[in-house]
């Protein structure tokens, strides 16, 4: 594996802090008959000194991951689905203030944020690339264009419906390294005041959760107020705001608009500020990070081994793309989980990707408590530690890994 690549941003150099081994698609879940071999790529994580951007080393192909067999359906948390509600009433109050507002979103999924603009009767467009989430969206009455957003793309959007208001994308923008086009595509797209506004998971949790199953191919680029601030720059964007959001294990939401067309708020220099202060990306921070990774590994396997030699039933809970990353980074199988249940049909009944454990429903999970279960969905702790106290009264433990390995 390579020390050093391209920085996607500035065309500086990344250097390699963290390296993850060889890894499958995240979201490929197999058929457990399918006997084609399984495509794996090098999961390596690099820093930009030119621009303080942290990325992967190497880019899958967007094809391998966004198709009509993308199985992440974004509704399958109840968390999520009022999240995205909370959005949509913020984007329509304060974007679509005008006469007849255009709202596009990248990356819409199966809907879950658009189904409430279509439903307000806001004029609105999502650009989906994965056929089988655009479809389930189509299904709500969301108008969907099955197309990976790119500069070529937004010139046709702009020709079809003209200026866009506001263009949002959630867990999206960090999932596409082709950057310089897809801001040169809303530098077309917006209206002059326009904005664009993103979510995304944020480095600083990540460090300081040592949460590095964040790492896996769909998350090209682990974002800070820093470096997207940076970017934007770079593209004749500047950043007008940022806000901490606590889902999906802390993330933040940025607000680009054109260079001098918006005011940047406080909270931005603020952050700026206290990210210098961490020093998120300092060399001693990246060290320190990739040393707490090798050991929660490590401690990880002794438990999940301790227990298996000790005859107890262990299972993982929820079957994320991230946990691709610590399953086969930690050479987690079918000999220390009994599988992992999920509660979408599309996961069910095939195998993880790379380490191979039997996807199930959660109707295993209820029918017969196992003993541990591997909190793999642990963004959604707060969600499904609600939702699960029969397994507690039934004398279930959870396993944790993030911030630390930890049974309770
Ligand atoms: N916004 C949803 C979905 C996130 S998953 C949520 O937050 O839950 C990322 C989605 O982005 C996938 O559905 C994928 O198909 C889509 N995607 C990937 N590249 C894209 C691109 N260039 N333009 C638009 N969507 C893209
Ligand atoms: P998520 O962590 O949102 O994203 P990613 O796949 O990008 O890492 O994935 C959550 C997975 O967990 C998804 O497959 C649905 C599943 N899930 C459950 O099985 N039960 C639950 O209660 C929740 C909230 C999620
Ligand atoms: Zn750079």
């Amino acid at each position: 594996m390579t020390e050093t690549s391209t920085c996607r941003i500035c065309e500086g150099t990344v250097r390699r802090f963290v390296d993850f081994g060889e890894q499958p698609l995240s979201d490929a879940f197999r058929d457990p008959s399918d006997e084609t071999e399984e495509f794996f790529y090098g999961l390596a994580v690099g820093h930009c000194s030119g621009c303080d951007m942290v990325q992967l080393m190497e880019a899958v192909p967007r094809e391998r991951m966004f198709h009509e067999g993308y199985p992440y359906y974004s509704s399958g948390s109840t968390v999520m689905r009022s999240h995205f509600q909370t959005t949509a009433a913020r984007l329509i109050s304060e974007y679509a203030t005008g006469e007849d507002p255009f709202i596009v979103e990248l990356g819409s999924n199966d809907g879950v944020m658009l189904e409430s603009v279509a439903r307000a009767g806001i004029r609105h467009l999502g650009m989906e690339p994965s056929a089988s989430v655009a479809e389930v969206a189509r299904s709500k009455g969301v108008r969907v264009r099955e197309a990976f957003f790119e500069k070529a793309t937004a010139l046709e959007i702009l020709e079809q419906d003209g200026p866009a208001d506001v263009v949002y994308a959630a867990n999206t923008f960090c999932h596409i390294p082709y950057v310089d086009s897809v801001l040169a595509g809303l530098g077309e797209l917006l209206v002059p005041e326009g904005v664009f506004v993103f979510e995304d998971p944020y480095f600083g949790d990540v460090i300081e959760k040592a949460s590095f199953d964040q790492f896996y191919d769909e998350h090209f680029f682990l974002f800070t107020a820093t470096s997207v601030a940076g970017m934007a720059r770079r593209f004749g964007f500047s950043l007008v705001d940022v806000e901490r959001l606590p889902t999906h294990g802390g993330e933040l939401r940025y607000t680009l608009a054109r260079e001098g067309r918006r005011t940047p708020t406080l909270r931005v220099a603020r952050m700026l500020q206290e990210e210098a202060r961490r020093g998120l990306t300092s060399p001693a921070a990246l060290r320190a990070f990739a040393d707490r990774v090798r050991a929660n590994g490590d401690r990880l396997v002794g438990e999940l081994r301790a227990l298996r030699d000790q005859g107890k039933r262990v299972v993982g809970y929820g079957a994320t793309a991230k946990s691709a990353t610590v399953l086969n980074f930690c050479g987690i199988g079918p000999d220390l989980l009994e599988y992992v249940c999920d509660t979408t049909p599309d996961k069910q009944g095939r195998l993880t990707p790379g380490s191979h454990v039997p996807v199930v429903g959660h109707d295993r999970f209820t029918e017969a408590y196992p003993d541990y279960a591997l909190l793999l969905a642990w963004n959604h702790a707060d969600e499904i530690m609600a939702k699960e106290t029969g397994f507690r009264d039934a004398g279930g433990r959870w396993i944790h890994y993030v911030p630390e390995v930890r049974v309770v």
